[in-house]
């Protein structure tokens, strides 16, 4: 504890030094599954924070948590102990209704298996989302700029059984993006892809970091996590790395440029 606080502090100084922003900051964050009798503690005991404009890649070997992990981070579930700082505030304290307006408004999700929803075309799926928030701009534009911003202007009207896998992602990376969230969180997002439509993902992922978006992402393998700026190592739910990428892998025109 003693050492958790030392940390937090030490930190503080070097971020007000740098002039970085603290956008999430989770201490002893832990979290249990119940069943019954059984319980199965998942996360055990996490401490760090990440800075807006960060690129970080969770990573670790299947089943150690990364997703409960990032469901938490995403307020899409809550955590058994711990506290959790979204933009300084305490999202622990907050109802499901208020933590439901926060996601909206502040969090992008891309999953492994693009969760897009059938029978509905590409352009509405990228709408949906502005359907609950305040706009400055009117959906169906905003819509079609940030899907063509991802390559998709010629797919607007398409449904989405009818495009590529790597078409899908980019439809959800657009949908994750359209309410200019504070944070996006892309779990295992070229995990069913093929490696060229991968290579793309990482792109995009690359280009929104290096226009100011706060990328987490998580993956269990290491090249993959090579892309970000920052890898956070899990293991059993707990932290046993946390390092700057020394030589990051840059995706540029489809290629890997290292
Ligand atoms: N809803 C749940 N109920 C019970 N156990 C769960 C639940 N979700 C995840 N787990 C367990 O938590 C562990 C971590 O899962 P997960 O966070 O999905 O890991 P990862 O994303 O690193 O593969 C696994 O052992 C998994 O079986
Ligand atoms: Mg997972």
């Amino acid at each position: 504890m003693v050492f958790n606080c030392l940390k937090i502090v030490r930190s503080a100084s070097w971020r007000i030094e740098n002039f970085l922003i603290m956008l999430i900051q989770v201490n002893n964050l832990t979290k249990n599954y119940a069943s019954g009798e059984v319980v199965t503690p998942v996360l055990n005991g996490l401490t760090f924070s990440i800075d807006q404009g960060e690129f970080v890649a969770i990573m670790g070997p299947s089943g150690s948590g990364k997703s409960t992990l990032m469901h938490i981070l995403g307020l899409l579930d809550r955590p058994s102990g711990g506290q959790y700082y979204l933009e300084d505030k305490d999202v622990t304290e907050l109802s499901d209704d208020e933590l439901a307006g926060l996601r909206n408004r502040k969090i992008g999700f891309v999953f492994q298996a693009f969760n897009l929803l059938p029978r509905t075309t590409v352009l509405e799926n990228v709408m949906l989302p502005l359907a609950y928030a305040k706009n400055r701009e009117a959906p169906e534009r905003r819509a079609k700029k940030i899907l063509a911003s991802v390559g998709l202007d010629h797919r607007l009207n398409y449904f989405t059984n009818q495009i590529s896998g790597g078409e899908k992602q980019r439809v959800a990376i657009a949908r994750a993006l359209v309410n200019e969230p504070a944070v996006i969180f892309a779990d295992e997002p070229t995990g069913n892809l093929d490696s060229k439509s991968g290579v793309q993902i990482m792109e995009i992922l690359q280009g929104l970091n290096d226009s100011g978006n706060t990328i987490v992402l998580v993956t269990h393998e290491t090249y993959t996590s090579e892309h970000a700026k920052r890898i956070i190592k899990v293991k059993d739910g707990l932290i046993i790395d946390d390092y700057k990428v020394g030589q990051r892998r840059i995706a540029k025109d489809g290629e890997i440029l290292k």
